[in-house]
């Protein structure tokens, strides 16, 4: 595809050299994002950084990204912050803020709004995630993750077996990690998921044309054996119709140390897109594997900053001159990334 001026809105839009374009770049960035080196590439653009739900991670990782480009961020959060509150329509929206912005990134609760909006918009928008639909950057990040964990065991994507534990159906990030693992070869995907809960079977369908082989069980224990990855995920929470819906598949499956080590091959990593639901009733993944070598969660979030960087550098075109504004950094930056 083309990056340069491209919305970044699904995973469907990648072909297998584009993720890996994506990913060298991303690796280009690691002297910028880890504080070594510092790049002015971006000064002067804008990024309209449109939050309409809660973000920690997606939300400032894209604003931190930007930033370490040398661009400045101007954002909003919460609908009830904008204008779509007195009822401004999405396409009145996109139009002014393609006025401010050279680029935007957007989450929104509905299915298919970010698109709606990339339509009316005159500068590149990148989904950060609508509704429980797509998280096509998150699906980036997670597979920049596997690439990079696997291949410090001498392993590639390919031949890949991951285990999905939780909730399937509203989960966005496993729906985009799907959908680009289908363009690999031979990998083994187990769905660990409530039957109320099953991914649903349009995506299931399309790793099994890829040639995939798919389990889908409800049985946690027997799915994370003899798997590379453990994908972790949290209960939609927000997706339901009500809490006690909810209630009914809070705290399901929850993996801590102590299955982990009766359950998973010796270094299985264990991924979550996060936030994880630390609280007692839920606990899907328990803190006590915090020091597991294995846990690659915080490896993931740092992981989003250097390939947001790499989306902003394709679809702005700057990939070749990032070097040539860089000079090295003039503060301490202590030992955070060793
Ligand atoms: N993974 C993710 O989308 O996290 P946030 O909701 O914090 O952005």
């Amino acid at each position: 595809m083309k990056f340069a001026g491209s919305h970044i809105l699904t995973v469907g839009q990648f072909e297998r050299p584009d993720v890996e374009s994506v990913f060298e770049v991303a690796d280009a960035m690691q002297p910028y994002a880890r504080r070594r080196k510092v790049t002015r590439v971006l000064e002067g653009a804008i990024l309209g950084s449109m939050f309409f739900e809660p973000s920690t991670r997606t939300r400032v990782s894209f604003g931190s990204a930007f930033n370490l480009l040398g661009g400045e961020v101007r954002e909003t959060t919460g609908i009830e912050n904008s204008a779509i509150a007195k009822g401004e329509s999405l396409y009145d929206t996109a139009r002014v803020l393609s006025g401010y912005s050279d680029v935007v990134a957007m989450r929104h609760p509905e299915v298919g709004s970010v698109v709606e909006f990339a339509a009316a918009s005159r500068v590149p928008v990148i989904n950060g995630g609508d509704g429980s639909n797509e998280h096509p950057t998150q699906a980036l990040l997670d597979l920049y993750t596997i690439r990079s964990e696997l291949s410090a065991q001498g392993r590639g994507i390919d031949q890949l077996r991951i285990a999905m534990v939780g909730d399937l159906r509203f989960g966005r990030t496993v729906h985009s990690l799907c959908k680009l693992l289908c363009l690999f070869d031979g990998v083994s995907v187990t769905l660990v998921s409530p039957d109320e809960l099953r991914m649903p079977g349009e995506i299931v369908e399309g790793l099994r044309e890829a040639g995939h082989t798919v389990v889908e069980s409800d049985a946690m224990e027997e799915g994370i054996a003899h798997v590379d990855i453990v994908y972790s995920t949290r209960l939609q929470e927000e997706r339901f119709a009500s809490s006690e819906e909810a209630n009914l598949y809070r705290g399901r499956f929850r993996l801590n140390q102590q299955i982990y080590t009766r359950h998973c091959d010796p270094n299985t990593v264990i991924m979550h897109p996060l936030p994880r639901d630390s609280r007692e009733a839920a606990r899907e993944l328990d803190d006590d594997l915090n020091e597991n070598p294995n846990l690659a969660i915080f490896r993931q979030t740092d992981n989003g900053v250097l390939v947001r960087m790499a989306l902003f550098a394709l679809v702005l075109d700057v990939v070749g001159q990032v070097d040539k504004h860089a000079r090295e950094v003039s503060w301490y930056t202590g030992s955070r990334f060793t």
